[in-house]
Parts: C-alpha cells; sequence; structure tokens
C-alpha cells in the first residue's frame, strides 16, 4: 500500500492545482485529483503546498578551507538542510594540487557516508590539470560527476590560469559536463588587498571593499568568452553584482548557454546595512564575493524574474565565529570565507520572493529546486512533481512563522546571517524518497540514508 497525499495544492515550476499525490515506496506513481483511497494511508495537506524538495546545488560541508574545516559535516549541514525544505545538495570535492580526481571523490565519499540525510551529488573542484586532469574529467563524468569548478579567485590556493580554464571547458565541450566558474579577478584583487593591509586596514569590512563588483563582472566575461571559444555552457556560481549579472544577460541575449546563480545573502544583505559593527562582528559576513551595495539587491531579484539568473543556491560554508572566524582578528585575509545559509533557503526566497511579490510561486519552486535539477542532470528524478520522480516532496505551510535566530536553528554554527529575520512560509512535513524525515522541525530518521546521485552529463542539451 502507498501514501496518498491528499488535499493539498501541488506547485511545480509550471502550474499550481489541486491534486493527490500518490507515493509507493520511494517513488511518486500518480498526481491528480480524485485518487482513491483504496486502503493507503492518508495524510491530510489541507491548506499546504506540496513542493518538489529544494534542491541546493552549491554547498561546503565538511570541507577544509582558510586554515580549518567548516563547521557542518555531512550528518549536520544535510539534517538542517531536510529541515529547511531541502531534500537534494550538490557539494564540492577538491582535487588537490598533483594528485588525481578521483583520490578526491573517494575522500568526499568517505566524508558523506554513514552521515548523509538526504541524498547528495557532487562537483568536482579542479585545481590542476596535471598529465592525466583532462582523462580525470571523463573519468569523474562515468562517475556522475557532471560538473567542475574552477576558481579565478584565491592565488596560491585555489586559483587556476585561463589555460587550465580554457583547456577543461573544451573538455566539457566533449564530455557534456557543466564547468561552474567562480569569477573574480583574483590576481587584481590580491594586489588591492596587499595595498590595503599595508595601508593598516586589516578590519574585515576591507574583505568586501577590497573586492571591486567590477573584478567580479571582468572575470565573468572573461568565463564566458573562454567559454563561447570552446564551445562549451557555463554556470556562475554565487553571482552578487549588477556589474557581473549584466554580463550573464548580454551572453544569454546573445543565445550563448551562460548560466548563473545566486545566494539569498547577496539579495538580502548588504555593505551598508549588514556590515555595518565597525568591528570584527562584521566577520560574520566575510564570504566571497562579498556583499555589496544595496543598490544591487533590486537588480538581483529582477535577474531571477527575467530568467537571466537560474538558481538560488547557499554557498553554505559555515565557521563559527568564537573558534574560526576569529583566526583574521588581525587580519582580514585570515578569516575563513564562508557563511551559513543551508537551512534558511527556502525559507528566506519564499518569503521575500513570492510574499513580497517579487516572484511567482512557481518561479520559487523552479530557481530552488526544477532548474538546478535541470542544469546538474537530476530531472526528473529530483525537482519534480510527477509519476516515476523520486517521492521528495515538502509540504510547505505558507502562512507558518518562523524566527530565524542561531537559538534555534539546526546548523552547526555559533551565529546566524539572518539573525532575527521573520519569515512567513516553512516545511510542515517533509518526504524524501516517499520516508518521512522531518515534520513540525523535527528530524525523524537516522544519519546515513542519503544516498550519492550519479548525476547525469547533458551533452548539448543546453537551451
Ligand atoms: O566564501 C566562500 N564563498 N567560501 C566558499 C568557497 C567558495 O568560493 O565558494
Ligand atoms: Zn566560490
Ligand atoms: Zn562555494
Amino acid at each position: 500500500m502507498g501514501l496518498l497525499i491528499e488535499n493539498g495544492t501541488v506547485v511545480t515550476a509550471e502550474k499550481t492545482f489541486p491534486a493527490s499525490v500518490l507515493v509507493e515506496g520511494k517513488t511518486i506513481r500518480d498526481v491528480r485529483a480524485g485518487i482513491p483511497r483504496d486502503g493507503h494511508t492518508v495524510v491530510d495537506a489541507t491548506g499546504l503546498l506540496i513542493l518538489p524538495g529544494g534542491i541546493d546545488a552549491h554547498t561546503h560541508l565538511d570541507m577544509p578551507f582558510g586554515g580549518t574545516t567548516s563547521a557542518d559535516d555531512f550528518e549536520t549541514g544535510t539534517r538542517a538542510a531536510a529541515i529547511g525544505g531541502t531534500t537534494t545538495i550538490v557539494d564540492f570535492a577538491i582535487q588537490a594540487k598533483g594528485t588525481k580526481m578521483r583520490t578526491a571523490l573517494d575522500t568526499w565519499w568517505k566524508k558523506a557516508e554513514g552521515k548523509a540525510c538526504i541524498d547528495y551529488g557532487l562537483h568536482m573542484i579542479v585545481t590542476d590539470l596535471g598529465t592525466s586532469g583532462l582523462e580525470d574529467m571523463d573519468d569523474m563524468v562515468r562517475e556522475g560527476v557532471a560538473s567542475f569548478k574552477l576558481f579565478m579567485a584565491y592565488p596560491g590556493v585555489l586559483m587556476v590560469d585561463d589555460a587550465t580554464i580554457f583547456k577543461a571547458l573544451q573538455q566539457t565541450a566533449k564530455n557534456g559536463a557543466l564547468i561552474c566558474m567562480h569569477a573574480e579577478n583574483g590576481s587584481v584583487i590580491d594586489v588591492i588587498v596587499q595595498q590595503a593591509l599595508a595601508a593598516g586596514k586589516t578590519a574585515p569590512i576591507y574583505h568586501a571593499l577590497t573586492r571591486p563588483t567590477v573584478a567580479e563582472a571582468e572575470a565573468v566575461q572573461r568565463a564566458i568568452a573562454m567559454a563561447e571559444m570552446a564551445g562549451a555552457p557555463v554556470y556562475i556560481v554565487h553571482l552578487s553584482s549588477e556589474d557581473a549579472l549584466n554580463q550573464v544577460r548580454e551572453a544569454r541575449d546573445r543565445g550563448l548557454p551562460a548560466f548563473a546563480e545566486t545566494c539569498p545573502q547577496y539579495l538580502l544583505l548588504s555593505i551598508e546595512e549588514t556590515m555595518n559593527h565597525h568591528s570584527f562582528e562584521d566577520a560574520k559576513w566575510v564570504f566571497t564575493p562579498p556583499l555589496r551595495e544595496k543598490k544591487n539587491q533590486p537588480k538581483l531579484w529582477d535577474g531571477l524574474r527575467h530568467d537571466h539568473l537560474q538558481v538560488v543556491s547557499t554557498d553554505h560554508c559555515p565557521f563559527c565565529f568564537a573558534d574560526q572566524k576569529i583566526l583574521g582578528v588581525n587580519d582580514f585575509t585570515k578569516i575563513p570565507n564562508g557563511g551559513p545559509g543551508i537551512e534558511n533557503r527556502m525559507q528566506l526566497i519564499h518569503h521575500h520572493g513570492v510574499n513580497e511579490g517579487r516572484i511567482s510561486l512557481n518561479r520559487f519552486v523552479e530557481i530552488t529546486s526544477t532548474a538546478p535539477a535541470r542544469i546538474f542532470g537530476l530531472y526528473p528524478k529530483k525537482g519534480a512533481i510527477a509519476a516515476g520522480s523520486d517521492a521528495d516532496l515538502v509540504l510547505w505551510d505558507p502562512h507558518a512563522e518562523h524566527v530565524i535566530s542561531a537559538k534555534t536553528h539546526a546548523m552547526r554554527v555559533d551565529y546566524s546571517m539572518f539573525e532575527g529575520f521573520r519569515v512567513r512560509g516553512n516545511a510542515r512535513q517533509v518526504y524524501s524518497r516517499g520516508e518521512l524525515v522531518v515534520e513540525n522541525g523535527k528530524y525523524l530518521s537516522k544519519a546515513g540514508r542519503g544516498r550519492y546521485l550519479r548525476r547525469a552529463a547533458r551533452g548539448g542539451a543546453w537551451q
């Protein structure tokens, strides 16, 4: 016998309609009005929206970075994700220089083993194409790692040169995978940073003030130009500014397969309103790219509304304020870069997007679930409410009030980037492959139930 979710309103990227959803085992079997009860276990979803589980395509769990390791591991991070209505993440394995990508893949599989609470995929961060790097990329695609991240920033750590980027793009033009680009001109930024430090500017705010939006826009433009020359698609991660967005929009207007995501922090926080403590407190918002001036926010929302931006992910990369951010107390360049957000993405985008009239409910579903599923080779297994799809479903109460706070959140980090934000709309029940894993903010299942997702390379199928 199955599970029959009755009386709810199904919301997909395309439409909103009253229907019952029949789940058998791990899979959705039927979606329509009037499915007979036939002895199924019935769940009453009166007053609730039925959404496809959220997909966060950009997380960093248990990641060594900035002299420390991100504070959430695969257990605490994916549990927090589930509580917030996200049922799939795509995290990043990191190839260590001079080593094979397979070693990194094995390492990240081990990090997730016995811990992941929801299903997860992996991108591979490429740091070195060396002698076997291009074949390694094909090997990764065979393992379901259908996307690679390259860095145009963080010189001496993760940054690669244009030749490496171009070769990687050419390889994906052949193997059908997708290059995700951290687009900032790292060499120029490094000069500005060194000049700031020499002038005694060591406070956290200088992290933001030494990374101009033009440095982001220039790198986005260069990344897209290299992708065009290679005949490959490109996906810009954590896009933060109007200047950068203009580059993506122009490329898409020319018909190029250029895609981009932004994150809640760039849509809702700003240098003026958030990093205004004139103290080390500002380190809570040190991530890269940094917060921007508030005037960028409406442009990013416009970009989401008009599909110049396709996805909202979190770039969840938490570091505790007390014992990790503090590493940079005398020098902003030593503050571990990253912020927490995996738990609050759906609440924040629903409230500030849908409730405040910036995007429709269907667009909310598209940018938080369906579009990342399509772009990252998970659709229609994930990101859809349709017969045959995984039964990853969120019963969403659009009227539930919630105040975001580190005092109550599940993420293993001692502060919230959105402390005190009031949101209306929250996950009431969350199903992952047919199992009820969250009810009223409580995780009900065990760690280790989440499965690795072998993602399909999209090949030439980019529109
Ligand atoms: O500050 C950030 N974004 N940390 C995570 C690494 C990255 O660049 O995505
Ligand atoms: Zn990045
Ligand atoms: Zn990131």
